[in-house]
């Protein structure tokens, strides 16, 4: 018998419910605090910005919260994504290791961004919301906002980073065709870019300036809400719907994974693969199980962050998180994984990475899109430059495991395709692109920026 590639499962077996990591930490996550009193923030200090049922969602200490029948109708279109054994990577490598990665590429979108995309435009709708501004890095998350709001009827305006903008005019488009308004951020239609523009008129931008803006344009409009792709709960909770069928795929090889790998921007597909597998680690049933999460040296927040409360955007209009940080006004260099460029990260990854649950590496650019080249030249798919971090990773594991003679098994998120990114690839194939120093003097200006906390 031929050996199985693609592990698969059937339409009904699509999560019916998200897992809450939450509900297994031993002390509670750190509060989120008000700017301006410094105090923890209710729910009525977010209404503003997301529907009431998200905002649950956010404080939420349940375990397990049901996905309502009309999202899980939608998540059908392409879930359950499939799980794949890496064969041919494998023989390449000629590792002992056993490496699968779980492929979210197969969403319209093209990402895992629209799990969540879907459940928030769903609780807008059911809140009457007619209008939805958001950011977006890569242009994925724009992506899978653009198609959600079309499906349930809503207006959606996106402020796309300026550097993406300009290097993926086919993501603008997709948005476009899906009936949202695009525009380049820093833009000069909110207070916030107007400011950046003012202190650099060619900002490549950044997701913190572009978060400004979108949550700018939701606080100043009565029609409108804020959707963000990544960092907060319950994005990370709705991308769990991953990691829960991995593991049912798993069990299908029969096998158990070892090593759990994603990349991290803002920290949601890592979150989405690793956090139902961290739960057996915070219950003690798999103590061994390594997580790691990858981040890009040019912008290493777990790694070189601090972890303080900070803000979440550029401009300091978002409520103050605790997360590793390095520093609301650093921009990051305009590095090809566009969703990798974040100053800070989710605080439930960081909460996780403080307590040693988590590890995290930093890895550079030219060593991700060899590593990206050596993927699609074997298992053929082209990787998001951003998913590319965890390839370059699950592959110096299998070469480690190589090198100890351990049939290890490792498990990462191939969390995109990157038929969008070949401007990217068109720079590394003709040896343009190029390893960004770590901006230790940039990263070093914006933590003196950090907000004074009294309970740091
Ligand atoms: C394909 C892909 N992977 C990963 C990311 C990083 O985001 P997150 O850390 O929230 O998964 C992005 C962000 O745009 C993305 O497009």
């Amino acid at each position: 018998m031929k050996e199985t590639t693609k592990y698969l499962l059937d339409e009904s077996r699509i999560p019916r419910f998200w897992y809450n990591i939450q509900a297994d930490f031993k002390t509670p996550a750190p509060p989120v605090l008000h700017p301006g009193t410094g105090e923890p923030i209710g729910p009525q200090d977010l209404a503003p910005l997301f529907p009431m049922e998200l905002i649950k969602q956010e404080v939420s200490q349940e375990r397990w919260i049901e996905i309502p029948e009309e999202v899980r109708d939608v998540l059908r279109l392409w879930r359950p994504s499939p799980l794949y054994r890496a064969r041919r990577l494998e023989k390449a490598l000629g590792t002992p290791a056993r490496i699968y990665y779980k492929y979210e590429g197969v969403s319209p979108a093209g990402s895992h961004k629209p799990n969540t995309a879907v459940a928030q435009v769903y609780y807008n709708k059911q809140e009457g919301v007619a209008r939805i501004a958001t950011e977006t890095g890569a242009g994925q998350w724009g992506s899978a906002l653009a198609m959600a709001c079309a499906f349930f009827g809503l207006q959606c305006k996106v402020y796309m980073v300026k550097v993406s903008y300009q290097q993926k005019p086919y993501r603008r488009i997709m948005m476009e065709t899906w009936g949202a308004q695009v525009v380049p951020s820093p833009s000069p239609d909110t207070q916030s870019g107007k400011k950046v523009l003012e202190g650099d008129p060619d900002s490549p931008g950044s997701l913190g300036i572009a978060i400004s803006e979108a949550v700018e344009d939701a606080a100043t409009r009565d029609d409108t809400k804020y959707s963000l792709g990544s960092v907060l709960n319950h994005v990370l909770m709705h991308q769990t719907v991953i990691g829960l069928e991995a593991k049912k795929q798993l069990e299908k090889a029969d096998d158990e994974a070892d090593v759990v790998i994603a990349c991290a921007g803002g920290g949601s597909n890592f979150a989405g693969l690793s956090f139902p597998f961290a739960a057996d680690k915070l219950t003690g049933k798999r103590k061994k199980l390594r997580i790691i999460a990858v981040e890009p040296s040019a912008c290493p927040s777990l790694t070189k962050g601090r972890y303080v409360y900070d803000f979440g955007d550029t401009v300091g209009l978002t409520p103050l998180v605790k997360m590793h940080t390095l520093g609301h006004g650093f921009v990051p260099a305009p590095l090809h994984a566009g969703g990798l460029r974040y100053h800070g990260m989710a605080p439930l990854v960081c909460k996780l990475y403080d307590e040693g649950v988590i590890e995290a590496v930093a890895v550079p650019q030219l060593a991700t899109f060899q590593a990206a080249l050596q993927f699609a030249r074997t298992e053929g798919i082209i990787p998001a430059p951003e998913s590319a971090h965890a390839i370059k990773v699950a592959i110096d594991e299998a070469q480690r495991a190589k090198e100890e003679g351990k049939k290890r098994v490792i498990v990462f998120n191939l969390s995109g395709h990157g038929n969008f990114d070949l401007g990217a690839y068109e720079a590394y194939l003709g040896g343009k692109l190029e390893d960004y120093e770590y901006p230790a003097e940039k990263i070093a200006e914006a933590l003196r920026g950090l907000p004074q906390v009294k309970s740091t």
